[in-house]
This record gives structure tokens, sequence and C-alpha cells, in this order.
């Protein structure tokens, strides 16, 4: 990465801000990121619902790392390095499941519920030296959670999860206040697929409303159909031109906040839902207002919010609730997971009208995703060409205040580019 460095163009006297193609496709740049972005970064676990009961487990890939999410017998929520001490082996093979013992398969060592090694086949064949209390798993240096998102750090040294959230905290705390119980869940189901494009492009996707009206032209069309108005909504071709529309929220996190055009099929009635849903989601947005008042009521309910904390995290509030994170399997291509999340409590038919909601958008098989599935493996294929043409336009509303920014302009994009080039560089 000498050739073409820097990574970004970014003058303010100019109102020029471009990226350097070369870190979408270089093996020495995701090596880099590998160390300089996801071993110093918090990144997230899992959510507390997905272990309800002592001993559930759950095993994933996070930050290159296997890890074991657990709840202990003690109820407590804990994360281990899925390997085993004596000799390295992967120690849980299922994927999720509830245990009293993590069983090597490889010797036999087992493990409790809170890492300590339990048992040793032939215990009594190693020298007097050997202490099983210094075997058990180990845990990542950080683990800490926010409103039951739990996240991991690598870097003992970074700051307290809150600090590093920073302002995203507002955004997760209007989430969880769909809960009149406080207790949100991630609904039974997996999404699971592979993109064969950079990761950094799906977080670019996640928020980048400018490509709206051209990519999912399918679903806005889908929606006219089905009785929403989607028209006064754009601006000479473009969707959303929400004032404060996307919003820095420090340490590179940020999010589009804008009017919730799409409803939400259990706080906010649009004809898509159909004349019988009309009741239940007029009652569940009363709910809302009565315990949270009118304006807080509205602020949970009539925004539309795609957040991103920084670095592979996104959390879309609007239609459904999307928790979505992704991970680099090189430079080229991307694993994605995601879930629907709603509050415990919810009826079964508010919980239906959600999950239709989850998979008619955002599913593998939905009017979204394929979409930008193919949008995104479209730019890494053209990006075989970054010599020849070496940077990506990325100044869009460049120049504007923030409280004008526009959820269709290009500042958020900015605002996850310079802090991933301050951590880029800030290690050399
Ligand atoms: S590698 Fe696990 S018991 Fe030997």
């Amino acid at each position: 990465m000498t050739a073409h460095r820097p990574y970004i163009i970014d003058d303010d006297e100019t109102q020029v801000f471009r990226l350097n193609r070369e870190v979408l496709v270089s093996d020495e740049v995701s090596r880099l990121e590998t160390e300089r972005i996801f071993q110093t970064c918090w990144i997230y676990v899992g959510h507390a619902s997905e272990l309800p009961q002592p001993g559930d487990f759950r095993t994933r890939i996070v930050a290159g790392r296997p890890l074991i999410f657990c709840r202990s017998q003690a109820g407590e929520v804990r994360a281990f390095f899925n390997t085993c001490r004596h000799r390295g082996a992967i120690v849980c093979r299922e994927r999720a499941g509830n245990a009293r013992r993590f069983n090597c398969l490889y010797h036999g060592w087992s493990y409790g519920s809170d890492g300590s090694l339990a048992q040793v086949p032939g215990a009594n064949g190693y020298p007097a030296s050997f202490d099983k209390d210094e075997f058990g798993l180990i845990s990542p240096p950080r683990f800490e959670s926010y409103r039951d998102f739990w996240f991991m750090c690598l870097d003992e040294k970074a700051p307290a999860l809150l600090d590093y959230l920073a302002g995203a905290t507002d955004y997760i705390d209007l989430v969880v206040d769909q809960s009149p119980s406080g207790r949100m869940e991630i609904i039974h189901g997996t999404q699971e697929y592979d993109i064969a494009a950079n990761w950094k492009l799906l977080v670019e996707n996640s928020v980048d409303d400018y490509h709206l009206p051209s990519t999912h032209a399918t679903w806005l069309n889908f929606m006219a159909n089905s009785g929403v108005n989607v028209k006064p909504l754009t601006n000479e071709g473009l969707v959303l031109p929400a004032k404060g529309g996307a919003v820095d929220l420090g340490n590179g996190h940020f999010t589009t906040d804008n009017v919730n055009y799409r409803g939400r099929p259990v706080a906010n009635w649009i004809p898509l839902y159909g004349e019988d849903s009309k009741q239940e989601i007029g009652e569940i947005r009363s709910e809302l207002t009565a315990r949270l008042g009118e304006a807080r009521a509205s602020r949970v309910a009539d925004t539309n919010r795609n957040l991103v904390i920084f670095p592979n995290l996104v959390i879309n509030d609007g239609s459904s609730v999307t928790v979505r994170t992704f991970s680099p399997v090189g430079p080229a291509r991307m694993h994605v997971t995601a879930w629907a999340l709603g509050p415990a409590e919810e009826s079964e038919s508010a919980r239906a009208r959600r999950l239709d909601s989850f998979l008619t958008f955002y599913g593998p098989g939905g009017f979204a995703t394929p979409d930008d599935v193919e949008a995104l493996e479209m730019v890494q294929r053209g990006l075989a060409n970054w010599r020849d043409d070496p940077w990506s336009e990325m100044s869009r509303g460049m120049g504007k205040p923030q409280e004008d920014q526009l959820n269709s302009d290009e500042h958020h994009l900015r605002v996850f580019w310079r802090r991933w080039n301050d951590l880029m560089e800030r290690a050399q």
C-alpha cells in the first residue's frame, strides 16, 4: 500500500473527498485492518436474549476469533475463546445449545460453563507443577454490554464500551424503548450469507440512501402499488431529502434519521399492513404514547434509523428492527449474519407482521438484499480496474452544516472513512 497512498483525499477547502480504491481490494490492507481495526475496536458479539437459560451457548466468529458466547450456571453472560487450553482444538463444535460442560473431542479435557477446567483424563500423569486452575478457557480482554448488546474488545487499554459508543447510545435507547418492559429479544432464526465484496462496501450500503431509487426501484414500485404514497418523498429522483437526516455520533458511528415513510408494522400504520392490523397497531401506538409521552413516542415510531456502530454492526430500526454484523473473509468477500429483534412481550400477530416486514425487505430473498448484493458484487468486479481508475468520488453534501445534511448525501460515509483512516494511519 505504498503506490497509491494516502487512503483518502479529504480537502475541506476544495470540498473534495475521494477514496483510494486499493483499500477495497488489497490483501495488505485487509491484513492491516485485522490488527488496526478489529483488534482495537469494540466488536459486537451477541444479544443477552440469545442466552435465556443458564448453560445456553452460541458459538460464532468475532473479529476473526472463534468464540463461545454463553450464560454460566450462575446466570452470568460470558465469552471465551473457543480453543482448548491443552493443544488448541475447538472446544465447542455446535452452533448453539445448552450444556453444563464443554468437552474437547481430542483428549477429553472438559470445561465448566464458567470456563474453569473441570476434568483432565489421566490427570495423575502430569507432574506436580501442573495446576488445573491455570488452564481455564480464556476470555477476551474486555467484554461489556449496553442494554443487552454485548461487545468484546481485544485491546485491554480500550476506553469503556459506554464511552466508545458515544452518541450511538441514544439510538440504541430508541430501539429498546419499543418494549414496555425494556426487554428486546432476538427472534429465533438467523440469516447468513456471503457477499463477494469488501466488507466496507456493506457499511456504506447500509446507510447510503442515494442508491434507493435506482437499486430498489422494484421495491418502491411495490410500495406504491400497495397504497404507500412515495411521490412526496422524492426530490429530483432522490428519496427522502430529510434535513439533518444523517448524523455523526462520534468515534466513527453514524446514523440516518428520517421520516418513516415505510411505517412500522407494530406502531405506525400504512396501507401495506392491511385494514385488519389497524386496530392493534393503534393500540401499540397508544401504549407507547402513554408510557413515553407524545414526543418520545413519535420519535420512536415516526422516524426510520439505520445505525452503524463502527466498524461492523448495523441496527436497521424502521419497518422492523434488524441487527446485522459482517466480517471480512479476505479483501473481496464478507460473511453476513442478521437477526430480527422485537419486544419480548409482543403479541403473536404483531410478531408475525414484524417478521414479514423483516423478510420482505431485508431477507436474503427480500426486496432489498438481493439487489444490494448484486450492486456490491458489481462494484467489487469493477474494482479490478483500480490501478487504472484509482479514486472513488464521495463528496456529495460536503461543506454543508450537520443540520443540513441529507441521508442521500455522503456525509455519514465520510464519517466512517475518516475514522477508518485515523485508525489505519495512527498505528504506523
Ligand atoms: S486439544 Fe483439547 S484435550 Fe487435547
